[in-house]
């Protein structure tokens, strides 16, 4: 099975009380300016803040009250 081609242009979902997901090849510069390389076709950036493994998700968010989501 092929792997899709990546867009040249990433694109963004943002999940409701999740994630933004970003599909495509791109960079994603933390708040400290740290600059990480994606290696998937989609990547889950964190929103929520409490992930162990920034900028990405981790899944957390699931765990977290309804109001401490973004
Ligand atoms: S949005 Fe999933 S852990 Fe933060």
């Amino acid at each position: 099975m092929r792997e899709p081609t990546p867009s040249p242009t990433p694109t963004v979902v943002m999940c409701p009380g999740g994630p933004m997901l970003l599909r495509g090849k791109h960079v994603v510069e933390d708040a400290d300016g740290n600059l990480h390389e994606t290696r998937r076709p989609v990547s889950a950036v964190c929103r929520c803040g409490k992930s162990a493994l920034q900028p990405w998700c981790d899944g957390t968010h699931k765990v977290l009250p309804e109001r401490d989501r973004p």
